[in-house]
């Protein structure tokens, strides 16, 4: 049983704000994703939970047992980096009994959690091999698994998929989400890879400049952006963001821009406390934008600027006075350049933003 608390964590390196007071908690056996750009401070909040470095301010909790002062050992944490750590000429096997060793374990105990483990992450042909001929992906496996032998409270990964190439991340990922589920540890994993992020996790913490932004389900932060930033973090293609201002009286609420307007009525509950000439963002996801041949009355005049066939499916990139849409299509229509088309919003996937601090009014 291990639960992560982080109360009010701040790092200050220099000058540098790494970690800005930052607060959650991570449940026993979860699986949360600290997400978000180079930079954020994913790495330090990592670091001060194993203690490679020291918080500035806050304190971090492991049930309810206080850990700043534990020394780094002690804690009980597994860590696994972009960069694995994996000796090239000792075998499989020997990497990942190393943890093992170091510990004493009795040998005929190794060997059987060893197998027991290569079996379960499937390099079971390959352990009496030298790790240094593996492919990335099994050396990835290897030390997770390596890490995992020793039955951390807190499993640490911090980018562990980043240097495999775009083949090997999502077999990993696929890999790793098994392995979530089977070996139910408490984990945190850093990414800056969104799709990552919302793949694995039970919960997915995005942080921006040091800070916090929202931390909730895949599904919430995907669907019910805290912010601006998140929007536009969350979600490929991003989100669209148009600058609009918002019409209400009592009856109806309507998004005004200089060449088309959005009657958003079915929102007038969420817009109480607007008043009436708010300047506001709207955002909407391509996939919720319909793109048609013809013109009606539902939907906003735009032209094809360019449009990209991805197989599956297209994206349409959609001129409208100056504002440049992006829209996800079916891949059996076509859509030509310089087109004429309508564009339909979907009125209950609509987000409405605050244009003075980005925070979500709907
Ligand atoms: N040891 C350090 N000394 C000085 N600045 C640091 C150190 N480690 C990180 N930083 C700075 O703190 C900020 C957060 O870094 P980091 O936690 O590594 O971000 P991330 O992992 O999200 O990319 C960055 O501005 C980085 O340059
Ligand atoms: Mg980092």
């Amino acid at each position: 049983m291990t639960r992560v608390r982080i109360e009010g964590l701040t790092k200050v390196f220099g000058k540098t704000l790494a970690v800005d007071n930052l607060s959650l908690e991570v449940r026993d056996k979860e699986f949360v994703s600290l997400l978000g750009p180079s930079g954020c401070g994913k790495t330090t909040t990592l670091n001060c939970i194993s203690g490679l470095e020291t918080p500035t301010k806050g304190d971090i909790y492991f049930d309810d047992q206080r850990i700043n002062d534990m020394p780094p050992k002690d804690r009980g944490i597994g860590l696994v980096f972009q960069s694995y750590a994996i000796f090239g000429y000792m075998t499989v096997f020997e990497n990942l009994a190393f943890g093992l060793r170091i510990r004493r374990v009795p040998e005929d105990e190794i060997k059987h959690e060893v197998e027991q483990m290569a079996e379960f992450l499937g390099i079971r042909e390959v352990l009496q091999e030298k790790a240094g001929k593996q492919s990335l992906t099994n050396l990835q496996k290897t030390a997770i698994g390596r890490t995992l032998l020793i039955k951390p409270k807190v499993l640490l990964l911090d980018e562990p998929l980043s240097n495999l190439d775009a083949d090997a991340r999502d077999v990993m990922r696929a890999e790793l989400k098994r392995l979530q589920r089977d070996v139910e540890q408490t984990t945190i994993f850093v990414t800056h890879d969104q799709l990552e992020a919302i793949a694995l996790s039970d919960k997915v913490a995005i942080m921006n400049l040091g800070r916090l932004q929202q931390y909730d389900t895949p599904d919430v932060v995907y669907n019910h952006p805290k912010n601006q930033f998140v929007a536009n973090f969350v979600g490929s293609p991003s989100m669209n963001i148009i600058d609009c201002s918002l019409k209400l009286d009592n009856e109806q609420a309507v998004l005004v821009h200089p060449s088309f307007t959005l009657d958003v009525t079915n929102m007038r509950h969420h817009l109480e406390k607007i008043t009436t000439g708010s300047e506001v963002v709207v955002g909407i996801r391509p996939e919720y934008l319909t793109v048609t041949k013809q013109p009606s009355k539902l939907s906003v005049a735009a032209t094809v600027y360019v449009t990209e066939p991805l197989g599956h499916e297209n994206i349409v990139y959609l001129q409208l006075d100056g504002i440049l849409l992006r829209a996800v299509t079916p891949a059996a229509v076509n859509f030509n350049i310089n087109e004429k088309v309508g564009v339909e919003f979907h009125k209950d996937k609509i987000h409405i933003f605050d244009r003075k601090d980005g925070e979500a009014i709907v």
